[in-house]
C-alpha cells in the first residue's frame, strides 16, 4: 500500500497520468502485441505478466492483449507514445519512422544466425540502439529473439528469378521493399492482421516470416512451398513510454527491470527451439513443400539481395553496420 501511494505521488509529479495508475489501485501496465499467445513473443508477455502479478501482487497489474486485440501495426506505436497502451515489442522493421539505426536489422543475410543476432544485441552497438528513440518517448528495454525469416509462395522457390513477378507482404520497412524489388518482385506493405487473408485472396503470392508466425497464423495452409533460407532475422524491442517508464518509483521500476532479465533469458533460450518445433509442425500438415537450400542455392540467394546494403548504409551509419559485421562466426567480404 506504501509503494501504491509513493507510485501515485510520483506518478502524479512526473506525469499526468501515470499509465493506467487509478485512485487508490494498482499501476496497470497494458502490454499489447499482434501475434497469438504461442509464440515466443506471445509467451514472453504472459510470463511477464505472471511473474509481475507474483512479485508486485496489489502493485502493478499487467494487462495482456494479444492478436492485434487492443492495437496493431498501424496504431500501436502512437498508443504508446500517447500513454493509451505502456508495452509493446514491435518487430524491429517497425520503428523505421522513430530511427534509420534499427534497419540494420533487416538486412538481408547481415547476420548468419540467431547467435550471431544474439552477440550483437549484446555487445555496445546493439544496446546503444535500446536507448536510440528517447527523443520520440520510446525507451527499449530489452531484445526479444522470434527467429530466422523463410520465403513462403504459391510456387517453388528454388533460385533468385523464381521470385521475380511475384508480390509478396512485407513488414513497414524500406530494407524489405528493396530487398524484394532486387529480385524483380513486388512488395506490398501490409498490417500483420492481414496476411491470411491477402495470402489466401492471392493479394499477395509470397511473404517472408519465420517458423512460429507461419505456424501460429497458419499460413502453411495457404502458401504450398516453403523455402529455407534463413535470410533475415525477426526480432522485437521491447518497448515502454519514457515518460511512464522512468515515472514509476525507483523500487518497483527496479523489480520490473529484474522481471523483464528473467523473461528476456526465459524468451531468448526457447525461442530457436521454438521455431524449429513449428517447422515440424508445418511438415507434419502435409500442406507445404518445404525447400531446403544447398550452400551454393544459398549463395545465390545471398549475391541476389546483398546489394541492398549499400542503399541503406548511410542512414543505419557506418559505426552501426561495421559492428554488426563483426558478429558472424564466418569470415566474409
Ligand atoms: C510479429 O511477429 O510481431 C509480426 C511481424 C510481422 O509483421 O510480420
Amino acid at each position: 500500500m506504501r509503494t501504491s501511494l509513493l507510485s501515485l505521488a510520483a506518478c502524479a509529479l512526473a506525469f499526468a497520468s501515470c499509465g493506467a495508475l487509478a485512485d487508490n489501485g494498482p499501476l496497470v501496465i497494458k502490454f499489447a502485441h499482434v501475434v497469438a499467445d504461442n509464440t515466443p513473443k506471445g509467451q514472453g508477455a504472459l510470463m511477464f505478466k505472471q511473474l509481475v502479478e507474483e512479485r508486485l501482487p496489489g502493485e502493478v497489474r499487467v494487462e495482456v492483449y494479444p492478436n492485434s486485440s487492443l492495437y496493431g501495426d498501424a496504431d500501436e506505436l502512437e498508443a504508446l507514445r500517447n500513454n493509451d497502451v505502456q508495452m509493446l515489442a514491435p518487430s524491429l522493421a517497425k520503428f523505421e519512422q522513430y530511427t534509420k539505426q534499427l534497419q540494420v536489422f533487416d538486412l538481408p543475410f547481415l547476420f548468419d544466425d540467431l547467435e550471431a543476432v544474439n552477440r550483437f544485441q549484446k555487445r555496445a552497438k546493439g544496446r546503444q540502439l535500446l536507448r536510440s528513440m528517447e527523443k520520440h518517448n520510446i525507451v527499449g528495454l530489452a531484445y526479444w529473439h522470434n527467429g530466422m525469416k523463410q520465403l513462403s509462395a504459391t510456387r517453388a522457390l528454388q533460385v533468385p528469378s523464381d521470385a521475380a513477378g511475384l508480390t509478396f507482404r512485407i513488414q513497414p520497412s524500406a530494407v524489405l521493399d528493396a530487398q524484394f524489388s532486387q529480385l524483380g518482385a513486388t512488395p506490398l506493405k501490409l498490417p500483420f492482421k492481414e496476411v491470411f487473408g491477402a495470402l489466401q485472396s492471392g493479394k499477395v503470392q509470397g511473404a517472408e516470416n519465420p517458423w512460429s508466425n507461419i505456424y501460429s497464423q497458419k499460413l502453411h495452409s495457404v502458401q504450398p512451398y516453403i523455402t529455407e533460407t534463413n535470410h533475415g532475422v525477426l526480432d522485437y524491442m521491447l518497448v515502454s513510454n519514457s515518460r511512464f517508464w522512468y515515472a514509476i518509483p525507483h523500487q518497483i521500476r527496479t523489480e520490473l527491470e529484474g522481471i523483464i532479465d528473467e523473461v528476456t533469458y526465459a524468451v531468448n533460450r526457447q525461442a530457436e527451439e521454438a521455431n524449429q518445433a513449428d517447422r515440424r509442425r508445418i511438415e507434419s500438415a502435409g500442406t507445404s513443400t518445404v525447400i531446403t537450400l544447398t550452400a551454393e542455392q544459398r549463395e545465390a540467394w545471398r549475391a541476389a539481395m546483398r546489394p541492398v546494403w549499400q542503399q541503406f548504409e548511410a542512414d543505419i551509419g557506418a559505426d552501426v553496420m561495421s559492428a554488426a559485421q563483426t558478429v558472424n562466426r564466418k569470415k566474409r567480404d
